[in-house]
Protein backbone atom coordinates (compact mmCIF):
# COMPACT_ATOMS: atom_id res chain seq x y z
CA UNK A 1 0.00 0.00 0.00
CA UNK A 2 1.30 3.85 -0.56
CA UNK A 3 2.13 5.98 2.66
CA UNK A 4 -0.95 8.69 2.97
CA UNK A 5 0.18 11.90 4.37
CA UNK A 6 0.61 15.84 4.29
CA UNK A 7 4.27 16.05 3.62
CA UNK A 8 4.50 18.79 0.68
CA UNK A 9 8.78 17.97 0.15
CA UNK A 10 8.35 14.57 0.28
CA UNK A 11 5.46 14.60 -2.83
CA UNK A 12 8.12 17.13 -4.36
CA UNK A 13 11.21 14.90 -3.67
CA UNK A 14 9.60 12.16 -5.45
CA UNK A 15 8.06 13.71 -8.19
CA UNK A 16 11.61 15.56 -8.87
CA UNK A 17 12.88 11.36 -8.93
CA UNK A 18 10.69 11.22 -11.43
CA UNK A 19 8.30 9.13 -10.00
CA UNK A 20 4.34 9.04 -9.54
CA UNK A 21 2.02 11.01 -6.67
CA UNK A 22 -1.89 10.76 -6.32
CA UNK A 23 -2.31 14.18 -5.41
CA UNK A 24 -5.57 15.98 -4.39
CA UNK A 25 -7.86 18.78 -6.32
CA UNK A 26 -11.15 19.81 -6.03
CA UNK A 27 -12.24 17.77 -8.18
CA UNK A 28 -11.24 13.91 -7.97
CA UNK A 29 -7.50 12.49 -6.93
CA UNK A 30 -4.64 12.93 -10.01
CA UNK A 31 -2.11 10.90 -10.68
CA UNK A 32 0.75 13.16 -10.78
CA UNK A 33 4.03 13.28 -12.67
CA UNK A 34 6.56 15.37 -14.28
CA UNK A 35 4.83 16.37 -17.53
CA UNK A 36 8.23 17.39 -19.17
CA UNK A 37 9.68 13.94 -18.46
CA UNK A 38 9.30 10.77 -20.78
CA UNK A 39 9.68 8.52 -18.07
CA UNK A 40 7.24 10.33 -15.72
CA UNK A 41 4.61 10.47 -18.14
CA UNK A 42 5.31 6.84 -19.49
CA UNK A 43 5.07 5.85 -15.59
CA UNK A 44 1.73 7.20 -16.04
CA UNK A 45 -0.01 5.64 -19.11
CA UNK A 46 1.35 2.22 -17.42
CA UNK A 47 0.23 2.52 -13.77
CA UNK A 48 -3.38 4.00 -15.21
CA UNK A 49 -3.29 0.97 -17.87
CA UNK A 50 -4.40 3.50 -20.17
CA UNK A 51 -3.77 3.89 -23.76
CA UNK A 52 -1.08 6.34 -25.35
CA UNK A 53 -3.88 7.78 -27.89
CA UNK A 54 -6.05 9.43 -24.73
CA UNK A 55 -4.12 12.19 -23.81
CA UNK A 56 -3.05 13.49 -20.32
CA UNK A 57 -3.92 16.86 -18.98
CA UNK A 58 -1.41 19.04 -17.39
CA UNK A 59 -2.07 20.98 -13.75
CA UNK A 60 -0.18 24.73 -13.35
CA UNK A 61 -0.26 27.02 -10.50
CA UNK A 62 -1.99 29.89 -12.69
CA UNK A 63 -2.77 31.93 -15.70
CA UNK A 64 1.31 32.67 -16.51
CA UNK A 65 2.31 28.65 -15.59
CA UNK A 66 -0.09 28.26 -18.70
CA UNK A 67 1.70 30.76 -20.94
CA UNK A 68 5.02 28.80 -20.72
CA UNK A 69 3.54 26.17 -22.22
CA UNK A 70 0.62 27.26 -24.61
CA UNK A 71 0.30 30.13 -27.48
CA UNK A 72 -2.17 31.64 -28.85
CA UNK A 73 -4.68 32.13 -26.12
CA UNK A 74 -8.40 33.09 -27.94
CA UNK A 75 -9.88 36.25 -25.60
CA UNK A 76 -12.57 33.71 -24.61
CA UNK A 77 -9.96 31.28 -22.88
CA UNK A 78 -7.92 33.86 -21.06
CA UNK A 79 -11.35 35.70 -19.89
CA UNK A 80 -12.58 32.31 -18.25
CA UNK A 81 -9.13 31.36 -17.03
CA UNK A 82 -9.51 34.62 -15.28
CA UNK A 83 -12.79 34.40 -13.98
CA UNK A 84 -12.41 30.53 -12.94
CA UNK A 85 -9.11 29.76 -12.05
CA UNK A 86 -7.80 28.60 -10.11
CA UNK A 87 -11.28 25.96 -10.13
CA UNK A 88 -12.64 22.75 -11.85
CA UNK A 89 -12.00 23.99 -15.54
CA UNK A 90 -9.38 22.46 -18.08
CA UNK A 91 -9.06 24.48 -21.41
CA UNK A 92 -7.79 22.63 -24.48
CA UNK A 93 -4.79 25.27 -26.50
CA UNK A 94 -2.36 25.17 -28.82
CA UNK A 95 0.51 23.99 -27.43
CA UNK A 96 3.99 24.83 -27.69
CA UNK A 97 6.90 22.48 -28.06
CA UNK A 98 7.93 21.90 -24.96
CA UNK A 99 5.65 20.13 -24.40
CA UNK A 100 5.88 16.28 -25.34
CA UNK A 101 4.05 14.69 -28.11
CA UNK A 102 3.18 11.49 -25.82
CA UNK A 103 1.33 13.84 -23.27
CA UNK A 104 -0.88 15.33 -26.14
CA UNK A 105 -1.29 12.01 -27.79
CA UNK A 106 0.10 13.89 -30.75
CA UNK A 107 -2.53 16.43 -31.32
CA UNK A 108 -1.69 20.26 -31.26
CA UNK A 109 -3.93 21.06 -28.54
CA UNK A 110 -2.73 20.71 -24.57
CA UNK A 111 -5.22 20.49 -21.72
CA UNK A 112 -4.24 22.82 -18.99
CA UNK A 113 -6.14 23.12 -15.69
CA UNK A 114 -5.29 25.32 -12.38
CA UNK A 115 -6.66 23.30 -9.35
CA UNK A 116 -8.09 24.72 -6.25
CA UNK A 117 -6.71 22.81 -3.53
CA UNK A 118 -4.32 24.37 -1.11
CA UNK A 119 -1.84 21.72 -0.76
CA UNK A 120 -1.57 20.67 -4.31
CA UNK A 121 -1.57 24.76 -5.23
CA UNK A 122 1.71 25.13 -2.76
CA UNK A 123 3.38 21.81 -4.13
CA UNK A 124 3.02 23.28 -8.13
CA UNK A 125 4.40 26.69 -6.79
CA UNK A 126 7.55 24.75 -5.53
CA UNK A 127 8.11 22.93 -9.04
CA UNK A 128 10.04 23.97 -12.13
CA UNK A 129 8.10 22.08 -14.44
CA UNK A 130 4.16 21.43 -15.07
CA UNK A 131 2.30 18.01 -13.45
CA UNK A 132 0.80 15.73 -15.82
CA UNK A 133 -2.08 14.16 -13.85
CA UNK A 134 -5.10 12.15 -15.27
CA UNK A 135 -7.89 10.78 -12.84
CA UNK A 136 -6.13 8.37 -10.34
CA UNK A 137 -8.15 5.42 -10.99
CA UNK A 138 -7.12 2.53 -13.64
CA UNK A 139 -8.63 3.13 -17.01
CA UNK A 140 -11.89 3.89 -17.61
CA UNK A 141 -13.49 3.10 -13.86
CA UNK A 142 -14.56 5.03 -11.62
CA UNK A 143 -12.62 8.50 -10.27
CA UNK A 144 -11.47 8.52 -6.81
CA UNK A 145 -12.39 11.14 -4.70
CA UNK A 146 -10.76 10.07 -1.09
CA UNK A 147 -7.27 8.93 -0.82
CA UNK A 148 -8.26 5.62 0.51
CA UNK A 149 -9.88 5.14 -3.26
CA UNK A 150 -6.29 5.79 -4.57
CA UNK A 151 -5.05 3.35 -2.24
CA UNK A 152 -7.83 0.98 -2.80
CA UNK A 153 -6.75 0.63 -6.63
CA UNK A 154 -3.45 2.12 -7.01
CA UNK A 155 -1.49 1.72 -3.60
CA UNK A 156 0.75 -1.26 -4.76
CA UNK A 157 1.86 0.88 -7.97
CA UNK A 158 2.79 4.00 -6.23
CA UNK A 159 4.93 5.23 -3.05
CA UNK A 160 2.48 8.48 -2.08
CA UNK A 161 -0.52 9.56 -2.03
CA UNK A 162 -0.54 13.60 -0.98
CA UNK A 163 -3.66 13.57 1.58
CA UNK A 164 -5.76 16.48 0.83
CA UNK A 165 -8.91 15.05 2.83
CA UNK A 166 -12.29 14.38 0.30
CA UNK A 167 -12.73 16.10 -2.98
CA UNK A 168 -15.14 19.12 -2.21
CA UNK A 169 -16.59 19.41 -5.80
CA UNK A 170 -16.42 15.30 -6.72
CA UNK A 171 -16.79 15.75 -10.36
CA UNK A 172 -13.72 16.16 -13.13
CA UNK A 173 -12.92 19.31 -14.25
CA UNK A 174 -15.21 20.61 -17.41
CA UNK A 175 -13.49 20.55 -20.43
CA UNK A 176 -13.33 23.67 -22.94
CA UNK A 177 -11.54 24.01 -26.21
CA UNK A 178 -11.46 27.00 -28.96
CA UNK A 179 -11.72 25.23 -31.86
CA UNK A 180 -12.49 28.06 -34.41
CA UNK A 181 -13.31 30.02 -31.74
CA UNK A 182 -15.83 28.69 -30.64
CA UNK A 183 -16.17 28.04 -27.10
CA UNK A 184 -16.74 24.36 -27.02
CA UNK A 185 -17.21 22.29 -24.10
CA UNK A 186 -16.19 18.88 -24.47
CA UNK A 187 -16.79 17.30 -20.81
CA UNK A 188 -19.21 18.37 -18.62
CA UNK A 189 -17.87 18.64 -15.59
CA UNK A 190 -17.46 20.71 -11.84
CA UNK A 191 -17.95 24.02 -13.88
CA UNK A 192 -21.61 24.63 -14.94
CA UNK A 193 -23.08 25.37 -18.55
CA UNK A 194 -24.85 27.89 -16.63
CA UNK A 195 -21.74 29.47 -15.26
CA UNK A 196 -19.99 29.33 -18.46
CA UNK A 197 -22.31 30.73 -20.46
CA UNK A 198 -22.69 33.85 -17.81
CA UNK A 199 -19.14 34.96 -18.30
CA UNK A 200 -18.62 34.44 -22.25
CA UNK A 201 -22.03 33.94 -23.67
CA UNK A 202 -23.02 30.73 -25.75
CA UNK A 203 -21.19 27.65 -25.63
CA UNK A 204 -21.60 24.55 -27.82
CA UNK A 205 -21.65 21.08 -26.58
CA UNK A 206 -19.84 18.44 -28.08
CA UNK A 207 -19.94 15.88 -25.30
CA UNK A 208 -21.47 12.71 -27.68
CA UNK A 209 -19.48 9.57 -27.88
CA UNK A 210 -18.30 8.78 -31.60
CA UNK A 211 -16.16 6.17 -33.43
CA UNK A 212 -13.58 9.03 -33.59
CA UNK A 213 -14.04 11.14 -29.96
CA UNK A 214 -11.86 13.89 -29.34
CA UNK A 215 -11.90 13.14 -25.12
CA UNK A 216 -11.82 9.41 -24.48
CA UNK A 217 -13.27 10.41 -21.61
CA UNK A 218 -16.24 11.07 -24.43
CA UNK A 219 -16.20 6.64 -25.10
CA UNK A 220 -20.02 5.23 -24.43
CA UNK A 221 -18.58 3.24 -21.40
CA UNK A 222 -15.96 5.13 -19.01
CA UNK A 223 -16.74 5.89 -15.25
CA UNK A 224 -17.81 3.16 -15.12
CA UNK A 225 -18.03 0.56 -11.83
CA UNK A 226 -18.05 -3.39 -12.26
CA UNK A 227 -21.54 -4.13 -11.48
CA UNK A 228 -24.14 -3.74 -14.32
CA UNK A 229 -25.99 0.19 -14.18
CA UNK A 230 -29.11 0.49 -15.00
CA UNK A 231 -30.89 4.31 -15.38
CA UNK A 232 -34.20 5.25 -15.54
CA UNK A 233 -37.68 5.52 -13.15
CA UNK A 234 -36.83 3.32 -9.95
CA UNK A 235 -40.48 2.10 -9.50
CA UNK A 236 -40.50 0.75 -12.86
CA UNK A 237 -37.13 -1.07 -13.06
CA UNK A 238 -37.42 -2.07 -9.76
CA UNK A 239 -40.39 -4.17 -11.23
CA UNK A 240 -38.75 -5.30 -14.20
CA UNK A 241 -36.19 -6.41 -11.87
CA UNK A 242 -37.84 -7.92 -9.12
CA UNK A 243 -35.81 -11.44 -9.30
CA UNK A 244 -32.64 -9.91 -9.47
CA UNK A 245 -30.50 -8.58 -6.41
CA UNK A 246 -30.87 -4.90 -6.67
CA UNK A 247 -28.96 -1.82 -5.16
CA UNK A 248 -30.36 1.72 -5.53
CA UNK A 249 -28.70 5.00 -6.55
CA UNK A 250 -30.85 7.59 -5.88
CA UNK A 251 -30.94 11.78 -5.84
CA UNK A 252 -32.99 12.32 -2.64
CA UNK A 253 -35.57 10.00 -2.18
CA UNK A 254 -35.51 7.05 0.30
CA UNK A 255 -37.16 4.03 -0.46
CA UNK A 256 -36.21 2.13 2.02
CA UNK A 257 -34.18 -0.85 -0.43
CA UNK A 258 -32.03 -2.87 1.53
CA UNK A 259 -29.18 -1.60 -0.52
CA UNK A 260 -29.28 1.70 -1.67
CA UNK A 261 -27.31 4.99 -1.67
CA UNK A 262 -29.05 8.69 -1.53
CA UNK A 263 -26.70 10.91 -3.08
CA UNK A 264 -28.23 14.08 -1.21
CA UNK A 265 -31.48 13.88 0.98
CA UNK A 266 -31.83 17.72 1.36
CA UNK A 267 -31.44 17.20 -2.23
CA UNK A 268 -28.75 19.53 -3.25
CA UNK A 269 -26.76 19.26 -6.35
CA UNK A 270 -23.67 20.08 -5.25
CA UNK A 271 -23.82 17.14 -2.56
CA UNK A 272 -24.80 14.93 -5.07
CA UNK A 273 -21.48 15.63 -7.25
CA UNK A 274 -19.68 15.25 -3.96
CA UNK A 275 -20.78 12.14 -3.62
CA UNK A 276 -21.24 10.58 -6.79
CA UNK A 277 -17.89 8.11 -6.98
CA UNK A 278 -17.77 7.40 -3.69
CA UNK A 279 -21.73 6.14 -4.08
CA UNK A 280 -20.72 3.90 -7.18
CA UNK A 281 -17.38 2.30 -5.46
CA UNK A 282 -19.53 1.93 -2.70
CA UNK A 283 -22.69 0.24 -4.50
CA UNK A 284 -19.92 -1.89 -6.46
CA UNK A 285 -18.91 -3.95 -3.24
CA UNK A 286 -22.63 -4.49 -2.49
CA UNK A 287 -23.80 -8.13 -2.65
CA UNK A 288 -26.21 -7.22 -5.68
CA UNK A 289 -25.75 -7.92 -9.49
CA UNK A 290 -27.42 -4.70 -10.63
CA UNK A 291 -28.08 -1.16 -9.51
CA UNK A 292 -30.71 0.77 -10.36
CA UNK A 293 -30.04 4.34 -10.55
CA UNK A 294 -32.03 7.62 -11.43
CA UNK A 295 -31.19 10.68 -13.22
CA UNK A 296 -31.32 14.18 -11.09
CA UNK A 297 -32.40 17.37 -12.23
CA UNK A 298 -30.79 19.17 -15.51
CA UNK A 299 -29.42 22.37 -13.19
CA UNK A 300 -26.58 23.27 -12.34
CA UNK A 301 -24.08 20.53 -11.81
CA UNK A 302 -26.70 17.92 -12.82
CA UNK A 303 -26.12 17.46 -16.35
CA UNK A 304 -22.76 16.55 -15.93
CA UNK A 305 -23.72 14.08 -12.57
CA UNK A 306 -26.22 12.62 -15.72
CA UNK A 307 -23.44 12.32 -17.96
CA UNK A 308 -21.26 10.41 -15.38
CA UNK A 309 -24.04 7.90 -15.04
CA UNK A 310 -25.22 7.36 -18.73
CA UNK A 311 -21.18 6.35 -19.24
CA UNK A 312 -21.20 4.05 -16.14
CA UNK A 313 -24.30 2.67 -17.59
CA UNK A 314 -23.25 2.40 -21.25
CA UNK A 315 -25.92 3.72 -22.69
CA UNK A 316 -24.03 6.81 -24.71
O1 LIG B 1 -10.66 17.20 -12.81
C1 LIG B 1 -9.84 16.75 -13.62
O2 LIG B 1 -9.75 17.16 -14.77
C2 LIG B 1 -8.93 15.63 -13.11
C3 LIG B 1 -8.00 16.19 -12.04
C4 LIG B 1 -7.00 15.18 -11.56
O3 LIG B 1 -7.37 17.34 -12.51
N1 LIG B 1 -8.19 15.06 -14.20
C5 LIG B 1 -8.80 14.30 -15.15
O4 LIG B 1 -7.93 13.81 -16.12
O5 LIG B 1 -9.98 14.04 -15.14
P1 LIG B 1 -8.32 12.59 -17.08
O6 LIG B 1 -7.08 12.30 -17.85
O7 LIG B 1 -8.87 11.50 -16.29
O8 LIG B 1 -9.39 13.22 -18.02
C6 LIG B 1 -8.98 14.21 -18.93
C7 LIG B 1 -9.72 14.09 -20.22
C8 LIG B 1 -9.48 12.76 -20.93
O9 LIG B 1 -10.75 12.24 -21.31
C9 LIG B 1 -8.66 13.16 -22.16
O10 LIG B 1 -9.00 12.37 -23.25
C10 LIG B 1 -9.08 14.60 -22.38
O11 LIG B 1 -9.24 15.11 -21.08
N2 LIG B 1 -8.02 15.41 -23.03
C11 LIG B 1 -6.79 15.67 -22.57
N3 LIG B 1 -6.10 16.42 -23.44
C12 LIG B 1 -6.92 16.66 -24.47
C13 LIG B 1 -6.79 17.38 -25.70
N4 LIG B 1 -5.66 18.00 -26.04
N5 LIG B 1 -7.87 17.38 -26.54
C14 LIG B 1 -9.02 16.75 -26.20
N6 LIG B 1 -9.19 16.06 -25.06
C15 LIG B 1 -8.17 16.01 -24.21
MG1 LIG C 1 -10.21 10.03 -15.89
Amino acid sequence: MAEIGKDIEKAKWILEQGDLVAIPTETVYGLAGNALNLSSVTKIFDVKNRPHFDPLIIHVPDIDGAEVYAEGVPTSARKLMNQFWPGPLTVLLKRKSIIPDLVTSGLDTVGIRCPKHDLTQQLLKKLPFPLAAPSANPFGYVSPTKPEHVNDQLGDKIKYILDGGDCTIGIESTIVGFESDLPTIYRMGGLSVESLEQAIGKVYIQTHSSSNPKAPGQLKSHYAPLKKVIVGNIEELLQQHSTSRTALLTFSKDFRHSYQFILSPSASMNEAAQNLFTALRELDKMPIDVILAEFVPELGLGKAINDRLIRAAALG
